[in-house]
């Protein structure tokens, strides 16, 4: 794994130029190049070779989801939207830059990393990298993370009133988590198995891997943020509970929050299992989730 964290982290540099105007490729470059977990990028390259590709083919392309997974990041921590000062262990971009910057540094990113791809990967052919963008696009827009951003945010409304008996609020919270998080999750693995010519058979089993995988990871992020420490995760907690945030805490509770973690982490074991897919790097990840 720290082979592909190193790889990711050279090619992320050399990917972002600092041109004119300086201001903004400095304030797109920040926030990328900031020490993040690097999980989505690794997924992707690890998906290639899980899948009998050659890795060093996904490389622009995982890169590129690193840039994306920046860019919502750094809108993600907005005023407008959850108000935070601190990201990976730093100020937050908006803090840095001012929000004007911090904005159109987002909008540049979005398109920055597709075109990443396109300059980088001529030789995976036409017909593929059409596929890859279009999972890209996807992934990015209004059907994918964004769809997510926009329901988490309505879904402040709810605070503190939220009805038990009300039958939607699961589903709501499932929408939010698979599309604000899970989503580029699916992205990453399913563009490494892509690149790597999977049958749909595997591209499907990816699939739902990349779903269980992404919504454990949020349900985790979501009991982090009233377990855990500044020091651990670089940002600051408690302020899901502050924004009034739909969470799986704040609709099932703790207990049922980290009992159903460890289900979501049995499922995705068995999917490996049951498509006989071998990764000691997945594997690692599964168990870096359902520990933490
Ligand atoms: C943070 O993702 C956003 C969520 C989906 C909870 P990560 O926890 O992967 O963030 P970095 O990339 O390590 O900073
Ligand atoms: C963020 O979810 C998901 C995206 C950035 C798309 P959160 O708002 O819970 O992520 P953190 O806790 O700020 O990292
Ligand atoms: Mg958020
Ligand atoms: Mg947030
Ligand atoms: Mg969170």
């Amino acid at each position: 794994m720290q082979k592909y964290i190193d790889i990711v982290n050279e090619k992320l540099n050399e990917f972002m130029p600092i041109d004119y105007p300086h201001k903004l490729f400095k304030s797109m470059k920040y926030t990328v190049t900031l020490p993040g977990k690097r999980l989505r990028p690794v997924m992707c390259l690890e998906s290639c070779r899980m899948f009998g590709g050659n890795f060093e083919d996904a490389i622009p392309t995982a890169c590129a989801i690193e840039m994306l997974h920046s860019q919502t990041l750094i809108h993600d921590d907005l005023p407008c939207m959850d108000n935070d000062n601190y990201r990976r262990g730093q100020l937050t971009n908006h803090m840095v830059f001012g929000e004007a910057t911090a904005v159109l540094a987002g909008d540049a990113l979005l398109t920055f990393a597709p075109q990443i791809i396109v300059k980088n990967s001529k030789h995976l052919g036409s017909e593929k990298l059409i596929k890859i963008l279009e999972e890209y696009f996807h992934a990015a827009g209004a059907y994918g993370v964004i769809a997510g951003q926009v329901v988490d945010i309505e879904s402040e409304k709810l605070a503190g009133n939220f009805d038990p008996e009300d039958e939607q609020l699961p589903e709501l919270l499932n929408y939010i988590h698979t599309h604000k998080t899970a989503d580029l999750f699916k992205l990453a693995l399913r563009t490494g198995a892509i690149i790597a010519d999977a049958s749909d058979k595997q591209l499907n089993a990816i699939t739902e891997f990349g779903q269980y995988m992404g919504v454990a990871f949020q349900i985790a992020d979501d009991i982090l943020d009233v377990t855990s420490t500044f020091e651990e995760m670089g940002k600051t907690l408690g302020k899901d509970e502050q924004e009034g945030k739909l969470t799986y805490v704040s609709l099932f509770g703790l207990e049922k929050a980290k009992s159903d973690l460890n289900s979501y982490i049995c499922k995705c074991f068995e999917i490996l299992k049951d498509n006989n897919l071998k990764s000691d790097i997945f594997e690692q990840i599964l168990n870096k989730i359902r520990i933490s």
